[in-house]
């Protein structure tokens, strides 16, 4: 092995010292809210040998929203939503790609960066919507609807995308969905995110059972009870929650909407109805807000920890491979979507109530 893929040892990780501690006080600073000092002795020595690895290696980090303090503000270059991270992929200029989410994230760096080495710290980092629809399934969709374009969340494989005319996330569903001039699409998998976009549209949305199993367990009544409890508290939901969540709602959008929603609502008393890490990533940059925080975490994300970050750029693996020529067919429906861009959520979107009340 030469130098550069001789793993670490862990005993090799530096000492939680004074030194250590005076060197990453700036990056401690930004979480300590969150995370109490014993905690970030533990993570610290990983955080100072991964930021050095990372520029050996020419490497970028990328994470998701849904990852925890430690990896969001300790080691990410990037931080954002499915989207951010999607366009993040396709311009950075590193050799190597670490992608701190699912694997589908992982999968849609490496279709739109083939020549990067893309790394995944978890390869079982899954995801429940990319698990309910195959390429089959989209085969027989099309035979039942002949000429309906399909409409693909990201959150889906590669092979599911390939099969598919054009990608959209959460922030850009809408228009993705509308981009298309045709008065029926196919929109797979999230039930739910079909919903939402089906109450904001006039094009006929046919839709798919799959559902995020994070979102769909927050219900209508416990929000309900949340208002109850803590008067003048201010909604903001995710769009793969089911349809009784979102009535409830005072905000949808996508994550990097959300916080957008936050800034420009100047709302002192927040829910967020999302994945439970995103709030104290969010409570770090809005020190004054009361986050009221239900935590529904997301397993997979969570497989994402410092010490899988630290093997993965040690060993430079797992790395993600896709098929050349699945990887050519979906980066094409990727691109269609990074052509619409971000769409109308760079303003919050309007509810449904809301729309039916003007
Ligand atoms: P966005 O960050 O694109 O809103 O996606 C949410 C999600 O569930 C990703 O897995
Ligand atoms: Fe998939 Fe839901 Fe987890 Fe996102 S939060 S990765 S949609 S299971």
């Amino acid at each position: 092995m030469d130098a550069v893929t001789t793993p670490i040892r862990k005993s090799s990780l530096p000492a939680y010292d004074p030194a250590l501690r005076e060197d990453l006080a700036s990056i401690y600073a930004r979480m300590r809210h969150v995370m109490p000092e014993l905690e970030w002795a533990v993570h610290a020595p990983y955080v100072a040998a991964i930021n050095a690895l990372k520029r050996e290696r020419n490497a970028v980090i990328l994470a998701h929203n849904y990852q925890t303090p430690e990896i969001y503000y300790g080691i990410a270059d990037y931080t954002g939503d499915s989207l951010g991270l999607a366009q993040h992929a396709a311009a950075t200029e590193a050799e190597v790609i670490v992608q701190c989410g699912v694997h589908f994230m992982a999968e849609t760096s490496k279709i739109l960066s083939p020549g990067k080495t893309v790394l995944i710290p978890d390869a079982e980092a899954g995801c429940s919507l990319a698990d309910s629809i195959t390429p089959a399934d989209i085969e027989l969709l099309r035979r039942r609807y002949p000429g309906v374009p399909v409409v693909t969340y990201v959150n889906t494989s590669a092979a599911v995308k390939a099969a598919s005319d054009i990608c959209c996330t959460s922030a850009n569903a809408r228009e993705v969905v509308e981009s298309l001039g045709t008065d029926r699409v196919i929109f797979l998998p999230d039930q739910y995110l079909g919903r939402w976009v089906a109450s904001q549209t006039d094009v006929q949305i046919i839709l798919w059972q799959g559902a995020c199993e994070v979102h769909e367990r927050f219900t209508g009544a416990q929000l309900r009870d949340y208002r109850r409890l803590h008067p003048g508290i201010h909604i903001i939901a995710h769009p793969e929650c089911p349809p009784d969540v979102l009535e409830e709602a005072d905000y949808v959008g996508s994550t990097t909407g959300m916080v957008r929603h936050i800034e420009e609502s100047g709302a002192a008393r927040v829910v967020m109805v999302t994945e439970c890490s995103m709030s104290d990533n969010v409570a770090v940059q809005f020190p004054k807000v009361d986050f009221i925080r239900p935590c529904n975490l997301c397993p997979h994300m969570k497989r994402i920890t410092l010490p899988k970050v630290l093997a993965a750029l040690q060993t430079l693996s797992p790395a993600v491979e896709v098929d050349p020529t699945i990887a050519a067919r979906a980066r094409l429906a990727v691109e269609r979507m990074l052509a619409v861009g971000r769409g109308a959520e760079q303003a919050p979107m309007p509810l449904p109530r809301q729309a039916a009340a003007g």
